[in-house]
């Protein structure tokens, strides 16, 4: 059987890294992998995860999804010409009071998350057209199906990315093409780390009090989810692949079922007040807080 070619972008790091592993990996060497970074001093993690092995089933490659000429030099390198699997997976987190946060920040966010999923899908897309044949798969957030407070501009370029793809979805089939969300909840990955942040104590908090203490109360909510749900990428993998191989996937895959009856509380009260609710509740109910009043 033919290799499948796969190019996956932010792959420095956590779920594209272990995803670039896993397929370069498979014993029966089904994938020739692309595993592309913005930034090449930081292979070195990758090529140690696959310890020099899989040289016919890895290569990487520059890309920074911000930079249209990177994806184009890219997209060159791949000398099988074609890419049958495309995987959008780069993407930052920006954390803290909306009003904190400068414009040049929160367009750097978007560039990243949004434009640089739509940049991506744009360059490889004619090419996939022509041949009626390929998938793009894009990591998808539940932080794109339900709004988090203080994940403002994280929340609204998920939210564009479902819009985008479900929007494609519709067309691409008449391509053959299919196009699927991996939508995550938390991931023990170095993304936290990697985030923007508002810090508790920076200077350019300058938000009220209240806003300031809710704040705090969100970031311990944050490091306890992290701490007792966040799955391992190899749970995210086993989704990733369960979309790879299906004879026709779904636009959407939930990695962790548990966060569901949440999201489903918007389709349930479509004004949205349950869920507002619900997760008000979730976030700030620990004793002596106003959301509890
Ligand atoms: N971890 C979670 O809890 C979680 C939950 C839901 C969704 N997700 C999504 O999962 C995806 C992967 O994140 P992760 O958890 O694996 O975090 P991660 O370890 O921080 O990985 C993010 C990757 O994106 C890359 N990246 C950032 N900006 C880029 C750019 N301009 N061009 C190309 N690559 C760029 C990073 O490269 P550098 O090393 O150069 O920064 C890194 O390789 C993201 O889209 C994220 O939104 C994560």
């Amino acid at each position: 059987m033919e290799q499948k070619v796969v190019l996956i972008t932010g792959c420095s790091s956590g779920i594209g890294l272990s995803l670039a592993v896993h397929l370069a990996s498979n014993p029966a060497k089904a994938y020739k992998v692309y595993a592309t970074m913005r930034n090449l001093d930081k292979k070195q993690r990758l090529l140690e995860s696959v310890r020099g092995l899989h040289k016919d089933t890895l290569d990487i490659l520059q890309m920074d999804v911000t930079d249209q000429q990177s994806i184009l030099d890219a997209q060159r390198n791949v000398s099988e010409g074609r890419i049958d699997i495309l995987v959008c997976n780069a993407g930052v987190g920006l954390m803290g009071p909306l009003e904190t946060h400068s414009l040049d920040t929160i367009r750097a966010i978007l560039d990243v998350n949004l434009l640089g999923t739509i940049r991506t899908i744009q360059t490889f897309l004619p090419d996939m057209k022509k041949k009626r044949h390929g998938r793009i798969l894009v990591t998808g957030s539940m932080g794109g199906l339900q709004g988090l407070p203080f994940n403002e501009v994280y929340c609204a370029s998920k939210f564009a990315i479902e819009g985008a793809c479900e929007s494609l979805a519709i067309l691409l089939q008449h391509f053959n093409i299919h196009i699927s969300l991996i939508e995550c909840g938390p991931v023990n990955t170095d993304f936290l780390m990697n985030l923007k942040r508002t810090e508790p104590g920076d200077k350019v908090l300058e938000v009220d009090a209240h806003t300031r203490s809710l704040y705090d109360q969100y970031l311990q909510h944050c490091q306890s989810v992290f701490q007792n749900a966040a799955q391992d990428t190899e749970d995210i993998i086993q989704v990733y692949l369960e979309a790879m191989e299906a004879q026709t996937p779904f636009l959407r895959y939930y990695t962790n079922r548990a966060l569901l009856p949440m999201s489903s509380l918007k389709l349930t009260s479509m004004d949205g007040s349950q869920y507002i609710r619900a997760m008000s509740k979730l976030i700030f109910s620990s004793p002596g807080t106003d959301a509890q009043k």
